[in-house]
This record gives structure tokens, sequence and C-alpha cells, in this order.
């Protein structure tokens, strides 16, 4: 039996299914009997929820360096106040959402300097990294059809922004081969979850 607190991020451009998929593995593992929490960024604390807000839901002018701001401290209080303390417990911890995304939307979809993000990452999370990142990969105009009609202030972002980001994604797969595993969010819901299923259990040894 696993007692490792082990780290587990969901990614992938909006619309990709990620959020079903976080379901049901945080279902598959407490139904193993495996202590688990989903969470997710932005804004799973109360202070997250005030800084979600401001994110998705804001009318007025965001800046880019305030929106790439506003992601990194709703991540340094998330990583210090909620997911270290779990992962020190030996809780396993599926977050919806982490460091890849700000990688990839304010990255490669905003176009800043990603290796500048990553340095600002690491201070967001103390250094603290997923030991697996699970990136659903679809494409943009499925995603887009998929994400629905009410687009948040991200959504609202236009196709060329979402093409980049998803090429961001696959080209962090790249830097990181080791941690994030691209699985193809095309195929039938059952079929993505066996493969999600699959790189869970072979993490966690199950
Ligand atoms: P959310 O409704 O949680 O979207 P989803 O269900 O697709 O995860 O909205 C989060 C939005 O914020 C989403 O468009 C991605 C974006 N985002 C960033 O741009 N940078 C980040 O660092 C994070 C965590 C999210």
């Amino acid at each position: 039996m696993q007692k490792k607190g082990y780290f587990i991020t969901f990614e992938g451009i909006d619309g990709c299914g990620k959020t079903t998929q976080l379901e049901n593995a945080y279902k598959m593992l407490t139904e193993q009997g495996i202590e688990c929490v989903k969470t997710r960024e932005p804004g799973s604390l109360e202070i997250g929820s005030k800084i979600r807000e401001i994110l998705l839901n804001y009318n007025g002018e965001v800046s880019d360096n305030c929106e790439m701001f506003l992601f990194l401290a709703d991540r340094s209080q998330h990583i210090d106040t909620y997911i270290k303390p779990k992962l020190k417990e030996g809780i396993v911890v599926l977050c919806d959402r982490h460091t890849d995304s700000t990688l990839a939307y304010q990255g490669y979809g905003r176009q800043r300097d990603v290796e500048q993000l990553k340095e600002l990452n690491k201070i967001a999370t103390n250094n603290i990294i997923p030991d697996l990142t699970i990136l659903i990969d679809i494409n943009v105009e499925e995603g887009q059809k998929r994400a629905g009609k009410n687009p948040d202030r991200l959504e609202k972002s236009g196709k060329e922004f979402f093409e980049r980001t998803r090429e961001g994604y696959i080209a962090l797969a790249k830097q990181y081969p080791e941690r994030i595993k691209i699985v193809n969010g095309e195929k039938s819901k059952e079929s993505v979850y066996n493969d999600v299923k699959s790189l869970i259990m072979e993490l966690l040894k199950l």
C-alpha cells in the first residue's frame, strides 16, 4: 500500500475533459481505499475564490502582468496552505490545472517569456513539482465546442490564442517527458479514462 503523498495534475486546453477525468480518478482511488483529495487552480481556497472571480469574470481591463501575478498568487496560497500539508500527510492530491497552465496560457498563449514564468512558478510552488501531469490533448475546435456557449474571460481569447496554448502544452510535454504524459482526449470518454487510470496505477504502483 502506498504511503507517499503523490501530487498529480491534470492539464489541457478548455473543454478537453480533464475535470471529468479527474473526478473518475478520484472515485477510482477512493474505492481502492487510497486517501486522496481533489482540488483546482485557480480558486480552491477562500482567497483563491476571490482571485478566481477577478480572473474569470471581471469585466474591465486586466493587464497581462496582473493576470499572471493573480494566477501565481493563487498558486502560492494553494501550495503553502493546502497542497503541501496534504502531501506531508501522505495523501494523494489530484489538482485540476497547476504550473503548466501558466506556462501554456500566459507563456505560449499570451506570448510571455516562458523561462521567466518557470522561475516565477518555482517561487510560487516552493519548488514542489507534480509527480505526474496528465495532459489531455484535443484540437481547438473540439475544445471550444465542448467548452460551451458562455465563455469566461480567458475563453474569450480567440482561436489563435488557444492554438498557441495547445502547442505550448505539447512543447512542455517534450521538455518534461518523465513527468508530463499526453493522453489523446479525442477518443471516447471510457478510452481516455483507461489511459488516465493506467498512468495513475503505474505511478502509485497499484
Ligand atoms: P476554469 O473554469 O477552471 O476552466 P477549466 O474548467 O477549463 O479548467 O477556468 C480556468 C481558466 O484559467 C482556464 O481558461 C485556464 C486559465 N488559467 C490560466 O490562464 N493560467 C493558469 O495558471 C491557470 C491555473 C488557469
